[in-house]
């Protein structure tokens, strides 16, 4: 195996949105491909440079680098109808992006059917949902996992055989609409219509994207693997059942990519400077007060996919410590420093406690999790405007400090501090 330490893999190490977007973006510069290894378009990774942003949701947040190949890998659901619309929506700004985008034949593939039923479960649960993104993320991994009725990217390259295979996978599926959830049924000519001109525009892009990353991995290649999610929506490893369906640890990039774990240089956790979740599920330092509401509105905490507000709270380094040991991180990324700036106190979460007693480790039962109190230290809050620093020696005291206790107490350096969500706006440490 050739040289690992270009290879790079960056994961959330909470429950998401924690700006592995703006750190992609960034590190795509030092690298030859990117590739996304889990999820689908339930991410929204942001990019920001040149005085515009941009919200992607499965082309790989290195698509504004012209030197590098994007690759959506088979671990990854993709609904061709967005990735179309996102293709066409950045094409102008990501220059040749057709000929750099490869979509692995093996990526199993997201239809009407999936975004219908999970509406619909998600309604029959009422007080109990996940509150997914409705994105058919799920029922597309369910499917994938079930085999019968799941469609590869690559039957696309056999138009005929997929139409008869939608025939068939839509007559068993209003079955279900019609007699268990009294639904109207979808009309299989009517799918098979608009899916078969999504097949057209894709097929040129249609790889096995296995194969091409083994070769590029043989060339000396460097590699950026991009997560989506974080380890916290992990669906072995994280807070279940309030996680995503799919490997959204480092974990996942192996199958996710056809890389072997061992080709990895280099993993870098990424976290905010305080928590945010989105959905339900336990946040043992969620702040449900006017702090929260604060971080918020500094943070613009409100969904990239769904618009729904984020729940913010304090930085829970106890959840962090586990994710980063989990993943194996060599170090840290810390973003949206700058949003703590002026709260009138400033905490970290170093510990849980269950009736006082504290935990050992993080718990495995969702039922601990929920009575899971955090234990709170107190450091010194700062008021300074830090988003134009670009050397760690421009931050104040107290944001180094903070920056310093964060590593300590994670046991990893902070190689990346990020001020703004600008490209520029970055402060890289040795
Ligand atoms: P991702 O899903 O992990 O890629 O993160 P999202 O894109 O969903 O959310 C991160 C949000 O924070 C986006 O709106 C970014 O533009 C923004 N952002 C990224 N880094 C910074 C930062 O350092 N400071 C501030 N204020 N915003 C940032
Ligand atoms: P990025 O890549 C934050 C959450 C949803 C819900 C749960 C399950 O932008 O960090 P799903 O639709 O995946 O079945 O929803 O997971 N979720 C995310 N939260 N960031 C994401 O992606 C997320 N993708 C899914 O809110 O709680
Ligand atoms: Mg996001």
């Amino acid at each position: 195996m050739k040289s690992r330490e270009g290879n790079t893999l960056i994961v959330g190490l909470t429950w998401g949105d924690e700006a592995k977007g703006k750190i992609v973006d960034l590190l795509a510069a030092e690298h030859d491909v990117v590739v996304r290894y889990n999820g689908g378009n339930n991410a929204g990774h942001t990019v920001a440079f040149g005085g515009r942003t941009y919200k992607l949701h499965l082309v790989p947040s290195g698509l504004f680098r012209e030197g590098t190949t994007c690759v959506i890998g088979g671990g990854v659901v993709v609904d061709p109808k967005v990735l179309l619309e996102e293709i066409a929506r950045h094409e102008a700004q990501a220059p040749r992006l057709r000929q750099r985008l490869l979509v692995s034949s093996r990526a199993h593939t997201i239809w009407p059917w999936h975004s219908k039923i999970e509406a619909l479960s998600e309604k029959h649960q009422g007080k109990g949902k996940i509150g997914t993104t409705l994105r058919g993320i799920g029922p597309a991994y369910a499917d994938k996992a079930n085999r019968v009725h799941a469609i590869r990217m690559g039957e696309f390259l056999r138009p005929e055989h997929l139409r008869r295979k939608v025939e068939r996978v839509v007559e068993a599926r209003n079955e279900a609409f019609t007699k268990i959830y009294g639904d109207p049924p979808l009309d299989a000519a009517a799918v098979w219509r608009e899916y078969a001109a999504y097949g057209e525009a894709v097929r040129p892009m249609i790889a096995d994207t296995t194969a091409y990353l083994l070769g590029a991995v043989e060339r000396g290649k460097r590699i950026l693997f991009e997560g989506a999610q974080g380890t916290l929506l992990d669906i072995d490893h994280g807070t279940y059942p309030y996680v995503t369906s799919s490997s959204a640890s480092a974990a996942g990039a192996w199958p996710g990519s056809g890389v072997p774990a061992r080709a990895i240089g280099q993993v870098l956790g990424v976290v905010k400077a305080y928590t945010t979740r989105v959905g339900e599920g336990p946040f043992p330092t969620e702040l449900k007060d006017a702090l929260g509401d604060q971080i918020r509105e500094q943070g613009h905490e409100y969904g990239t996919t769904t618009g729904r507000p984020r729940r913010c709270g304090w930085l829970d380094t106890f959840a962090i410590r586990y994710s980063a040991r989990l993943n194996g991180i060599d170090a840290i990324a810390i973003t949206l420093l700058d949003v703590l700036r002026g709260l009138p106190q400033l905490k970290v979460c170093t510990a849980y406690a269950v009736d006082g007693k504290p935990l050992a480790e993080f718990p495995d039962d969702p039922a601990v999790l929920e009575q899971a109190r955090p234990v709170l230290e107190d450091l010194e809050p700062w008021t300074e405007d830090i988003s134009a620093a670009r050397k760690f020696t421009d931050l104040p005291r107290t944001a180094r400090a903070y920056v310093k206790r964060v590593e300590e107490i994670i046991g990893a350096p902070v190689r990346v501090i990020s001020v703004g969500p600008d490209r520029e706006q970055t402060i890289r440490r040795p």
